[in-house]
């Protein structure tokens, strides 16, 4: 063909690593059909959807079967009935949003990604090791990345110290708790990154794909923040809490505060959506209404209660084998180092083959990520109690 490609594209890994594990552990089990392969690689978690979401769910399915009751296209930007569930739901924190600074879409995933689209040239700021979305779109993009280093010294939870933030803003990502390492900023940490943002005209994108599970009293919402509306973006999903990674609903909150060059962010991202994005199908996000509200709420905190015990059998596990890790207690991630002189991908290397344990290389998430592997609590008890066993042989 003659078409002219994006040329950054070349400047992206060939796959994206969770394809890369899934090729590898394919080629495994190819070879090795015998093996009992356990999965705490990719974070999907393996508890079915609760009563309350299901029960909705049905009941949406019902109405769409009527003709007095079908629904088309949703709402661009989420039906009002889930509106006001997010905005509950943030009331909880002691934040007030208003409707139209609420958008609902299919996943964090996704507008991590697309948010993307309404920056200009500017340098982004990604904490390395971190997710690998934020650091891929915005190499597509062709933006200049300069990393944030997350290491052992500052607990894994870089500051803005030492930033010229001269001249220019920043787009800044903040994951906490943080995937993979499972650190969590507490609110000072977060207020200083706040300041920075709003003295230096940056943004702040915060992730909080994974606040169902702080447990010790740091912030849930970037918003908790005093002059956070003024700098910062929000994503959140229902994924990791109320076990929507198959089912597909989040939302980003773009406070209408937020403004550069003469542009509101809110109603460009509006914009972005309305034109390139159908909406969360009804029935779906009736299901996330129900896992928003009170009793939906139990019940998802009996899921993620359900992980912690996994985090904490293999936590065990790590400790009484002396391998040095973190996370595993506000988070579902357990971040440990590797042992011997093996590299993040010699290491999944040589799990897979002597445990049959999938894990995810620390490499994945970043260069600071090197000699360090990830394990998702998502499994079932089961599986992680035979995991836990198997580990305990392997170290
Ligand atoms: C992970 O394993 O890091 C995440 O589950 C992947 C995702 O959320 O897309």
């Amino acid at each position: 063909m003659k078409i002219k490609i994006n040329e950054n594209y070349r400047s992206v890994g060939k796959s994206y690593l969770f394809s890369e594990i899934a090729s590898r552990v394919a080629k495994f089990t190819a070879a090795h059909p015998e093996a009992r392969i356990i999965r705490l690689g990719i974070g999907d978690v393996t508890l079915p959807l609760t009563p309350a979401v299901t029960s909705a769910m049905s009941a949406a399915v019902a109405e769409m079967a009527e003709k007095s009751t079908f629904r088309g296209y949703a709402p661009e930007f989420g039906y009002d009935f889930l509106l006001e569930a997010i905005k509950r739901r943030y009331a909880r924190f002691g934040v007030a949003l208003g409707t139209s600074e609420i958008f609902v879409s299919d996943g964090a995933k996704s507008d991590v990604g697309n948010i993307t689209e309404l920056f200009g040239d500017n340098t982004v700021l990604i904490p390395d090791p971190v997710y690998p979305v934020y650091l891929d779109s915005n190499l597509m993009a062709g933006r200049r990345v300069e990393f944030l280093p997350a290491t052992e010294e500052n607990g894994f939870l870089p500051m803005p110290d030492g930033l010229r933030g001269e001249g220019e803003g920043y787009i800044i990502y903040i994951c906490s708790p943080n995937n993979p390492t499972g650190a969590v900023y507490d609110r000072e940490m977060l207020a200083a990154w706040v300041d920075f943002a709003n003295r230096t005209g940056s943004l702040i994108i915060f992730d909080a794909a994974y606040e169902a599970y702080i447990s010790d009293g740091c912030p849930h919402s970037i918003y908790e923040i005093e002059g956070a509306r003024g700098c910062a973006v929000e994503i959140c999903s229902l994924s990791k809490d109320a076990g929507f990674t198959g089912t597909r609903c989040s939302w980003t909150v773009v406070p209408a505060e937020l403004t550069a060059g003469g542009m509101s962010l809110c109603e460009m991202w509006g914009r972005r959506q309305a034109t390139k994005f159908n909406g969360v199908p009804y029935v779906v996000q009736r299901g996330a209404e129900a896992a928003l509200s009170d009793r939906g709420r139990e019940e998802c905190l009996g899921l993620v209660k359900y992980y912690m015990e996994n985090a904490s059998k293999l936590a065990s596990v790590l400790r009484e084998r002396g391998v040095t890790f973190t996370g595993g207690v506000s988070s579902p991630y357990i971040w440990l180092k590797c042992t011997g002189t093996d590299s993040s991908w010699e290491f999944f290397d040589r799990l897979l083959t002597e445990a049959n344990i999938v894990g995810t290389p620390g490499a994945g998430f970043g260069k600071c990520g090197e000699g360090y592997f990830r394990l998702t609590a998502f499994g079932s008890h089961e599986a992680t109690d035979e995991a836990a066993a198997r580990l305990r042989t392997f170290f």
